[in-house]
């Protein structure tokens, strides 16, 4: 099985939908350690309750980013991780850092990207007076939220939704999408590619819908 890391820095309901879909045998991997900035995240006690290696790094004791980020990263290293999976991971990486791990890093983002890169994406589409909103898994690259998109989850906006409804009734297709994208990069039908990503060996001319 591939080998595994998430970073997260909050509650870890989308590392606990990782973890069942392992359980269940729908995903055939190891997760070898959960790493986060925050000492109290949640996800850290789920890691802990599964058995998995945990990793709480304090950005405060680094004297800046990169610092930070080059610890991660070498900590991320020496796990043996080949795939690196940010569920809900709140802090911004340092390019330099993270570009070894090109093409085998992925993100969810609560949005439909490229709409609402950055933070309050709920808030913002509703703002907008959008009628869909939705997740979307891309790969990580420099660029904040800006990775090509692997796949998306869509879900209409209904009158009278506020910020926390919206969220909640993402979070479940959230819960689903991630873990099927990382079954398919761990299967190896998908790919990374700098200008599309690959799916059975072919450009996606847009992103998959799951
Ligand atoms: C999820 O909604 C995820 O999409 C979002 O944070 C939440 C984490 O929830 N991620 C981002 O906003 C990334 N910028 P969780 O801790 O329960 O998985």
């Amino acid at each position: 099985p591939s080998r595994i890391a998430v970073l997260a820095s909050g509650r870890g309901s989308n590392l606990a939908a990782l973890l069942a879909a392992r359980e269940r045998g729908d995903l055939p991997v190891d997760f070898v350690l959960v790493a986060s900035d925050k000492a109290g995240a949640g996800a850290l006690r789920l890691a802990e309750a599964a058995n998995i290696p945990t990793l709480a790094l304090d950005p405060r004791s680094y004297p800046d980013r990169r610092a930070f980020d080059h610890d991660l990263f070498a900590r991320l290293a020496a796990s043996g991780a080949e795939w690196l999976v940010l569920a809900g991971f709140m802090r911004i990486l340092d390019g330099e850092a993270l570009t070894p791990w090109i093409g085998r890093m992925i993100n969810i983002h609560p949005s439909l990207l490229p709409k609402y890169r950055g933070l309050h994406t709920h808030r913002r589409a509703l703002e907008a007076n959008d009628r869909e909103h939705g997740a979307s898994v891309h790969f990580v690259t420099a660029e904040l939220d800006g990775g090509p998109v692997i796949a998306q989850a869509r879900l209409s906006i209904e009158a009278g939704d506020d910020e926390q409804q919206l969220a909640q009734r993402l979070l479940p297709l959230e819960h689903r999408l991630l873990p099927a994208v990382l079954g398919l990069l761990v299967s190896q039908r998908l790919q990374w590619h700098e200008h599309a990503p690959l799916f059975d060996g072919q450009p996606l001319l847009r992103p998959l819908t799951l």
